[in-house]
């Protein structure tokens, strides 16, 4: 007997998927980008070189980025808009992060437009009129001069820790909708596993950023 879909049941699958695959895989890719940061201005400028002469960049970019993020986004504004949350009533903390996974994503909108704006096209007027990905031999610099402003540092951080938190609560989210985590126990032990994730996630983030202002990072280049 042929099984029949919902179409609201294949969109939501799809919103999940392409928060894990390519999104959160992209995110994981762009950190350790980022990190070339604290061995210096030249490794960043030669990652950003190394990431330009991929074949058919523009297309990857566009398939394998734009269309799934404006996808993932906008459907997740649709489901944001249909929240009705009973915080109040229920207060446990499931019901929280159903929420704040929510506010996250209205804070990763704003900033994932205002971040590829800024510094993949060089679009924001009064602030940067160069693209890193087409000034890579500057791509440090346009950074660096940007991250020196602390409003823009301060921007960036809290965009950082909300991104970690919609990825690593995500993660959960996505093996328990998907049916791979069953069972209280595995549940609970996966739920630990995420935070671990997140923490390292956000130090390795946030120590990406701050290479870019402090030659060696958070540590100075002990490590
Ligand atoms: C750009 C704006 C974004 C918005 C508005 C948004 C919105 C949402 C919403 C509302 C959910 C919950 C869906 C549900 O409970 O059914 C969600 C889930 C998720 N998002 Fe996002 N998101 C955004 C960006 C991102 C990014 C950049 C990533 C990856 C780094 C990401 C990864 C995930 C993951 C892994 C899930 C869990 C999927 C699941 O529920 O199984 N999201 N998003």
């Amino acid at each position: 007997m042929a099984i029949r879909l919902s179409r609201t049941f294949v969109l939501r699958k799809l919103h999940q998927l392409s928060g894990i695959f390519p999104l959160g895989i992209f995110l994981l890719e762009h950190f350790y980008t980022n990190s070339k940061s604290l061995t210096g201005p030249n490794d960043f400028n030669n990652a950003v070189k190394d990431l330009q002469s991929i074949p058919y960049i523009l297309f990857v970019e566009i398939g394998g980025i734009f269309i799934p993020l404006i996808y993932h986004a906008v459907y997740g504004l649709v489901i944001t808009a249909e929240t009705r949350p009973n915080n109040l009533h229920y207060p446990y903390s499931r019901n929280w992060f159903y929420l704040i996974q929510r506010i996250t994503g209205v804070i990763l909108f704003f900033f994932i437009t205002f971040h590829v704006l800024n510094f993949r096209f060089g679009l924001i007027p009064g602030l940067n009129n160069q693209s890193v990905a087409t000034h890579a031999n500057d791509a440090f610099n346009i950074v660096a001069r940007e991250f020196h402003m602390w409003p823009i540092m301060f921007v960036y951080v809290i965009g950082i820790t909300a991104t970690v938190w919609h990825l690593a609560n995500g993660i959960w989210l996505f093996l328990v909708d998907w049916g791979i985590t069953i069972g209280e126990r595995a549940q609970r032990l996966t739920g630990y596993a995420c935070v671990v994730f997140g923490v390292v996630l956000l130090l390795v983030g946030i120590n990406a950023a701050v290479g870019f202002i402090r030659p060696g990072g958070l540590l100075g280049g002990i490590i």
